[in-house]
């Protein structure tokens, strides 16, 4: 072969490669409002950046006619790239090759992208669209799976993983996306389930649709299996980056940081009355989140999923930092079973990704219930003690309102080692609220009482004077001040700067045993 055959049998080599599963599938692939994997890589990544390996791989299977159906590259597309000039590791399933299907050396394709990340100290993101394992290579197909979660476990907590659903992802495909840090679905698009509306149809004899069963909306709202809902493979891909710019490359570095023109010492005069008078009464803590952050920029985790807790992305004084806020206006901003998952998970992204922390706090306690206590409300809360106890990167707290029982503990309080903790003068800190309170150690009191109703009230506001209040707390040490509410964002800009530093170890062990 001369050297030009020999260019020319290259670039068709690549050329059928790239061509996938072909224009009818790509048309197809459009049809339904999907990118291909090529496409959607070129979007993720910064121009032109990308550089594809083993687009060459073939699968190796000869049952089912498969050796008349090799196309080179397998079904996936993997390579490298940067996202904002940092570089970063991906793999996109191309459903346009026997359905996006897992085969063998599909398998052992995103196996590679994860050994070199993992070496490299860099994130991996996964587009996934795919039928699953592929049925014709039977084991070695499953293999292959397990092969990938066993390397989506080991780098866990050393390099971020994000995964993009944008297509069909079933059976135990599911596992994972699960096991990466964050999971971005693709509405209407997107289906994630173990077992199928036909399987369950026949197993238990209940209807429900794809949409119902796994959709985007279904993990957003219902399951939390799912943590950004976008509305096109563009929003998806773009969420996935906006992550990426704002975590470290790996456990090792600090977070980037971005540079903002919001002072950090902005007065945030409208705090000072966004509390209501009224403690039963709602407001919306996104409010103070926004007001604190740098240009009010937040990213929302999980925003429709255990809405009594808020968890998100933002800068401070440029720095990257992970908030955590209860939520009044859901469930007046108890801690359940499912915000006790929702905020232990992300405590642990932060500390193992060097994101100091950013509590807010206006907590009545834990919510009480026959359905919280059988569903084990005891093990799920403890996941959030125990996670923001294990944390050692920069911890400050703000109590708002309420830091009630033991809730008041866990939300980062000193005693498990919050860094700097501040409350506003509004702030009370108590075993439980009056009325409870008064009801329990006044009982017999006002059992005997001429005038109950009076009573309890003149004995509510004894006990609200008494401990409703944060100067007890604050007598204590365990608050390191009271401060204005108009002051806050100055306040953590500046115990954040003192933190950044901060070097705290724990006791050398294999590993925790965190109650699952
Ligand atoms: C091989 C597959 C495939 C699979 C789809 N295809 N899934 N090939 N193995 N798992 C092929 C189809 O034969 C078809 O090929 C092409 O991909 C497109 O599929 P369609 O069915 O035409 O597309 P659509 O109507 O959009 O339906 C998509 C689908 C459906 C919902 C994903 O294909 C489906 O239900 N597939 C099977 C899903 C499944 O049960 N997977 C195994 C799950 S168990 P042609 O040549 O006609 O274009 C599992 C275990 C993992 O994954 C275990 C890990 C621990």
């Amino acid at each position: 072969m001369s050297t030009e055959q020999r260019l020319n049998d290259l670039r068709a080599r690549k050329a059928r490669s790239e061509a996938g599963g072909g224009a009818a599938r790509v048309e197809a692939q459009h049809k339904r409002g999907k990118l291909t994997a090529r496409e959607r890589l070129e979007l993720l990544l910064d121009d032109g950046s990308f550089q594809e390996m083993d687009s060459l791989v073939e699968h190796r299977c000869r049952d089912f006619d498969m050796d008349k159906k090799i196309i080179p590259g397998d079904g996936v597309v993997t390579g490298h790239g940067t996202i904002d000039g940092r570089e970063v590791f991906a793999f996109s399933q191309d459903f346009t090759v026997y359905g996006g299907s897992l085969g063998e050396m599909h398998g052992l394709k995103i196996c590679k992208v994860l050994d070199m990340a993992l070496k490299t100290g860099r994130p991996v993101i996964g587009l996934n669209d795919s039928g699953g394992a592929r049925i014709q290579e039977g084991v070695a197909s499953l293999g292959s799976y397990a092969e990938i979660f066993f390397r989506n476990v080991r780098a866990s907590g050393v390099i971020p993983q994000i995964s993009v659903i944008m297509g069909p992802c079933a059976g135990g495909a599911v596992y994972s996306p699960a096991i990466t840090d964050f999971v971005i679905m693709v509405d209407k698009t997107a289906h994630m389930f173990i077992t199928g509306p036909e399987v369950i149809k026949t197993v238990t004899n209940e209807d429900v649709s794809f949409e119902d069963l796994g959709g985007a909306n279904t993990h957003g709202s219902r399951s939390g299996v799912s943590h950004f809902t976008a509305q096109s493979d563009e929003e998806a891909l773009n969420t996935a980056r906006d992550l990426i710019k704002m975590f470290p490359l790996n456990n090792l570095e600090k977070p980037p940081g971005q540079k903002s023109s919001d002072p950090p010492n902005r007065s945030c005069e409208k705090l000072d009355s966004i509390v209501p008078e009224d403690p039963s009464k709602p407001y919306d803590v996104k409010g103070v989140i926004n007001e604190i952050l740098d240009d009010g920029a937040f990213l929302e985790t999980q925003a429709d999923w255990a809405m009594n807790i808020v968890c998100g992305f933002g800068h401070l004084s440029g720095n990257t930092v992970g908030v955590v806020a209860n939520q009044p206006q859901h469930l007046a901003g108890c801690l359940d079973i499912d915000a006790s998952d929702k905020a232990a998970r992300f405590v642990r992204f932060c500390d193992a990704f060097n994101i100091p922390i950013i509590t807010l706090e206006d907590v009545p306690g834990f919510l009480p219930g026959i359905s919280q206590e059988w569903g084990g409300i005891i093990r799920h809360g403890a996941k959030l003690l125990y996670a923001y106890s294990e944390a050692t990167v920069p911890k400050l707290t703000v109590i708002l309102r309420k830091a009630y029982g033991g809730a008041y503990d866990v939300m980062s309080s000193k005693h498990i080692r919050g860094d700097y903790n501040v409350a506003w003068p509004g702030a009370k800190l108590a075993v439980m609220g009056a009325d409870g309170a008064v009801q329990i150690i006044h009982r017999n009191r006002l059992k005997g009482a001429r005038d109950p109703e009076g009573e309890r009230t003149r004995l509510i506001e004894d006990f609200e004077e008494k401990f409703a209040n944060p100067y007890k707390a604050a007598g204590l040490g365990y608050l390191d001040d009271v401060i204005e509410p108009n002051q806050t964002r100055d306040r953590l800009c500046r115990a954040l700067e003192m933190l950044l530093d901060k070097e705290e170890i724990r006791p050398a062990r294999k590993h925790g045993n965190i109650p699952l």
